[in-house]
């Protein structure tokens, strides 16, 4: 008999799902963008996408008003995995396996876990959630994560031991001076992810944010530390400049960037849209965060 532990994700029957408007252009896109394109390559794009190795790349980033308690914390970071056809369940979780090696004290993800349907999200999840981090493991929504489902993402990911932060702020660290993180959920525009940074119950030090448009507002409310993805770094830059970059919408598309003493650390993400990266690898990130 197979006595193998056995997880049931729980989740909604596809037809019950609370489907977003984008979800049936999202899905058409993405059988352009990744299907026919491979077509049209006679299945090359889709190989050369499937052997680029996910990097781990360390990083170490300082802020002014990071805590002195917490300098050298170390923080997985992992976002866009967009789980689904250009991102197979076993790739995501081994590039989770990889930064975690790297001993982190707090793993966040910033979203977009998957691409479009949420149908074998929890393995991913409950990896992540397994990272050894003391801690904690938390996670924002993306757009792509709202496409299917959100709620029942949400509900997944906290079933699988991740805590969502979903305009919340929770405490961590040591009892006598506790660190505090926060996230915002999804939203497209500088105004929106404004709105949701302002409505934050307290300044958090660490602030998870999957569109770093919510970094303005973070900035001005003194927050030390922003994490974000979604902008895939544009997922084609040129060779040795990252920020000249396909990502036309976003300024602040890749790597650090700095307002008075708060920091912002944009992942290029472990998944694509598209199944190309050019002078732009798929990563996962451990940062050193350094107060001064
Ligand atoms: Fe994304």
């Amino acid at each position: 008999m197979d006595d193998a532990p056995r997880h049931h994700d729980d989740v909604p029957h596809p037809s019950q799902r609370r489907r977003g408007n984008g979800f049936l252009r999202a899905k058409l896109r993405h059988a352009v963008l990744t299907r026919v394109a491979d077509t049209l390559t006679l299945g090359v794009l889709g190989r050369r996408h499937h052997a680029q190795p996910i990097v781990a790349r360390t990083v170490e980033v300082r802020s002014a008003a990071w805590p002195r308690e917490y300098d050298g914390l170390r923080i997985a970071h992992v976002t866009d995995f967009h789980l689904g056809h250009l991102m197979p369940a076993a790739r995501a979780i081994d590039a989770v396996e990889r930064v975690a090696a790297l001993r982190p004290d707090i793993l966040a993800c910033t979203g977009d876990v998957v691409d479009l349907e949420l149908d074998g999200a929890g393995a991913l999840l409950r990896a992540m959630a397994a990272v050894e981090a003391r801690w904690g493991h938390y996670l924002v929504l993306g757009n792509h994560d709202h496409l299917d489902d959100g709620r029942a993402l949400a509900a997944l990911a906290g079933r699988s031991g991740m805590q969502v932060l979903h305009g919340r702020v929770v405490e961590t660290g040591h009892a006598r001076s506790p660190l505090r993180v926060g996230g915002v959920d999804w939203g497209r525009t500088v105004g929106a992810q404004s709105a949701a940074v302002d409505a934050l119950p307290e300044v958090p030090h660490l602030l998870l944010a999957h569109n770093p448009k919510a970094f303005r507002a973070a900035a001005a409310r003194g927050v030390p530390l922003t994490l974000s993805g979604h902008t895939h770094g544009g997922q084609v830059a040129l060779k040795g400049r990252p920020r000249a970059n396909l990502s036309f919408a976003h300024r602040l598309s890749a790597g650090t960037y700095h307002q008075g003493p708060s920091a912002l650390f944009v992942s290029v993400g472990a998944g694509a849209w598209f199944p190309m990266r050019v002078h732009c690898a798929p990563e996962v990130v451990l940062l050193t965060v350094r107060s001064g």
